[in-house]
């Protein structure tokens, strides 16, 4: 089981796709343990895209982030960080493939709806950053035998 964290991004509230982007994942199975609707503080944003802070995108990307209200959540299940990364598609939607989130709902780089942790350690680091401890459940669902058998 692992965990990652997502953020529908400023456009994907204001575009009202919420939604039907979060229907997605639960359709495939994964669970939500964490979510909450935020204004996020520039700093926040600022440690999050720390690793582009030399990218030429870097301040229009935190002024974006930043522009709007979120929603954070964590999704768990099986192999949760690349099964939730190759639902979102490539990170321009002009080049993510049709069927992906990105690929069907996006035309941009930057505001392409959804970020997603990219590894283990980039999740930890994270989920630590936009949720406290006892902001994230576990619990079962009735039909989670039917989702994954180990
Ligand atoms: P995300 O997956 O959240 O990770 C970094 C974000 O930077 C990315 O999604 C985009 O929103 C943004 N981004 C990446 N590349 C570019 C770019 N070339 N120009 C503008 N924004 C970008």
């Amino acid at each position: 089981m692992e965990r990652t964290l997502i953020i529908f991004k400023p456009d994907a509230v204001q575009r009202m796709l919420v939604g039907r982007i979060l229907a997605r994942f639960e359709d495939k199975g994964l669970r939500i343990v964490g979510m909450k609707l935020q204004q996020s503080p520039r700093a926040q944003v600022e440690k999050h895209y720390e690793i582009h802070k030399d990218r030429p995108f870097y301040r229009q990307l935190v002024d974006f982030m930043a522009a709007g209200p979120v929603i954070v959540a964590a999704l768990e299940g099986p192999a949760a960080i690349s099964v939730v990364r190759n639902m979102l598609g490539a990170t321009d939607g002009r080049q993510a493939a049709p069927g992906t989130i990105r690929g069907d709902f996006g035309l941009d780089k930057q505001y392409n709806l959804v970020h997603a942790s990219d590894g283990p350690e980039t999740a930890e680091l994270e989920l630590k950053l936009f949720f406290k401890p006892d902001e994230l459940l576990s619990y079962r669902r009735a039909g989670d035998q039917w989702i994954a058998s180990a």
